[in-house]
């Protein structure tokens, strides 16, 4: 069993765009610029923000994070994204998600110009990703083929059950994974909360991705050997032997499925630092558009 080390392959990621970045601005080229939206005082919202936002820092990006209060208007927080829609020095916009009920997640995401929508997830972009065309990838799905791609696993024919459909995930990973490609040239099954037969779709997997948001929902008997297991999971569950109260969990029982597998990512440390990598990648791109 190897693992899939996310903080490492996001630290090789990370020192890559350094250097790039370093170089393009000596040439007199600009800065890329992040600008991050937070809304309210979700724990794990701040705990993501505040990472992307030293990540930004650690490369040499700059990067403004805009919070605001978790009362305000959905037209106010729109005319927020037209502000930095129109600013030319803002190469990449991102709303943390998730956003107060009394917002609209759609039309926030529909207000962000495709160009500067380094999260992905603006349907220009998710349209351009299902065709093939160049797109900005949604980070964590992007993140995920990055690693596959650094440990050189042969995907091609494979099966692979992706497990949840979220617009964020679950959905694109499932595209991905089925593009021509390498990582890519998998046989797809997307699994959600009504699929009859999960157990016996998940035995036959040679990849499985989970990406439902239960803690320890992937157990060792759902799992062939051999399989490469990616964890998306990341949940906080009351813990008081931890400082902050609670610890991190995967949707995967890491312990009784990990001997079973060839590669597996663990939590935390493998998909989490994998998505601010494929962040910083999809902003660097965004500024490049602009030289
Ligand atoms: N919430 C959970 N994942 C993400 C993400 O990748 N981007 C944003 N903006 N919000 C999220």
């Amino acid at each position: 069993m190897q693992i899939l080390d996310g903080q490492l392959v996001s630290k090789a990621t990370k020192d890559e765009l350094r250097i790039q970045v370093a170089q393009v601005v000596a040439e007199g080229k600009k800065t890329p610029h992040l600008a991050a939206v937070l809304v309210g005082n979700n724990g794990a919202s701040e705990t993501y923000v505040g990472a992307k936002v030293k990540a930004c820092n650690e490369i040499g990006f700059k990067s403004t994070l805009v919070r605001l209060e978790a009362d305000i208007s959905e037209n106010k927080l729109l005319e927020v994204i037209e502000g930095l829609n129109s600013d030319p020095d803002v190469d990449g916009i991102l709303v943390q998600l998730p956003l107060p009920a009394h917002i609209s997640d759609e039309k926030v995401i529909n207000t962000i110009l495709p160009a500067k929508d380094v999260d992905g997830f603006h349907p220009v972009n998710v349209g351009k990703m299902v065709q093939g065309l160049d797109s900005f990838v949604a980070a964590t799905p992007h993140g995920i083929m990055l690693l596959l791609e650094h440990y050189k696993i042969d995907t091609k024919g494979k099966n692979a059950v992706v497990i949840g459909r979220s617009n964020i995930v679950g959905r694109p990973m499932s595209i991905l994974l089925s593009q021509p490609g390498n990582p890519g040239n998998c046989t797809v099954t997307i699994t959600h909360s009504h699929t009859r037969n999960l157990k016996e779709l998940c035995q036959q997997a040679d990849i499985i991705v989970a990406a439902l948001g239960k803690p320890e929902f992937l157990t060792a008997d759902m799992v062939k050997e051999g399989a490469v297991v990616i964890d998306v999971g990341i949940t906080r569950v009351p813990d008081t032997s931890k400082k902050s109260g609670f610890a991190l969990k995967g949707d995967v029982a890491y312990g009784e499925v990990a001997p079973r597998c060839s590669f597996i990512t663990p939590v935390p440390g493998g998909v989490g630092p994998m998505t601010i990598a494929a962040l910083m990648k999809n902003t660097f791109k965004a500024c490049q558009a602009k030289w």
